[in-house]
């Protein structure tokens, strides 16, 4: 029987001022997927782990079956895929764990078919599976899961994606253990923003775009905010402005939600001060007696790949 195990990087999405338009990979979490060929045109989940029981095991339910069934109708294949997912990262956390489940599974099916299409023609899927996740196809997980480093997408319709060069940079990424899920942090959005709000957005995310190709870890430190979504999802994450605040107080580049929460995620210049970032953070949640994981690491430059 041939088969795959790949590993997918969790992602930060928005990074501050990019909703929607902006994630970045981490080398850790992420999730391992095994995929293997069978003779059924069909998609089979044999086995999950590290889910705590809390994900569909039906294939068209999971985003990691939802991409590759339609993978599968695309090339109209007349195989099928069995599916390990082992999940390496908490659901629900603001990680992209729905995304890198997706991304897994299709580049593990699209290798174990010869590598038919390219990481551009896979994001059709893992954007699918999102929809099935939450509700919106958007991209800024699945996107950066799949090519690495930083992402920007341009635009949706039709998609347009592009990888932004970054100088070195660390991220220190903290999950306190509270479950805030997407839909619901994207159903509290007011859908009207106010122009100079989005003036003040529009600059930042010009900046931060800036800083990056310049390596200007200033103009990255001062674009580094967000103005529209960050003040609407606070209330979600028990203590966020005095996280941030450490984290910033601690040497961090900026601080902000790591997509829609409750993970807040800091850039750092070296590895170091996000370490000692991370060390601050966690005590912040301590003090209000809530459980967390730091991961810190520099930004993936690579995205999922063969393990
Ligand atoms: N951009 C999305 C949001 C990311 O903020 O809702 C979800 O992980």
């Amino acid at each position: 029987m041939k088969q795959i195990k790949v590993f997918a990087p969790a992602t930060v999405a928005n990074v501050t001022c990019g909703y929607d338009v902006l994630g970045f990979a981490v080398e850790n979490p992420g999730d391992e997927i095994v995929a293997r060929l069978i003779d059924e045109p069909k998609v089979i989940i044999k086995k999950i782990t590290g889910d705590g029981g809390k994900l569909p095991i039906e294939a068209e339910k999971n985003t990691a079956g939802v991409s590759v069934i339609n993978y599968l109708k695309h090339i109209k294949s007349k195989q099928g895929i069995e599916l390990e997912i082992h999940k390496k990262m908490p659901l629900g956390s603001g990680l992209g764990s729905s995304a890198s489940s997706s991304v897994g599974s299709v580049f593990a099916t699209n290798l174990l078919f010869g590598n038919l299409l390219s990481k551009r023609e896979l994001l059709q899927f893992t954007m699918e599976a999102e929809r099935v996740a939450c509700g919106s196809a958007h991209a800024d997980n699945v996107a950066p899961s799949l090519f690495g480093g930083l992402v920007l997408i341009r635009n949706y319709d039709p998609i347009d994606v592009i990888k932004i060069k970054t100088p070195k940079l660390f991220a220190t990424v903290i999950h306190p253990e509270i479950i805030v899920k997407t839909e619901d942090a994207r159903n509290i959005l007011n859908k009207n923003v106010p122009l100079e709000k989005v003036v003040k957005q529009c600059g930042n995310l010009a900046g931060l775009i800036t800083g990056m190709f310049t390596e200007n870890y200033e103009l990255i430190s001062r674009s580094l905010v967000d103005e529209i979504i960050e003040p609407q999802r606070a209330k979600l994450i028990p203590n966020f402005y005095n996280v941030k605040e450490v984290a910033i107080e601690n040497g961090a580049l900026g601080c902000g939600i790591s997509g829609s929460g409750p993970s807040i995620f800091a850039l750092s210049k070296d590895e170091k001060t996000a370490e000692i970032v991370g060390e601050k953070m966690k005590k912040e949640f301590a003090k209000i007696k809530i459980e967390n994981d730091v991961f810190v690491s520099e930004i993936n430059n690579e995205g999922v790949k063969v393990i």
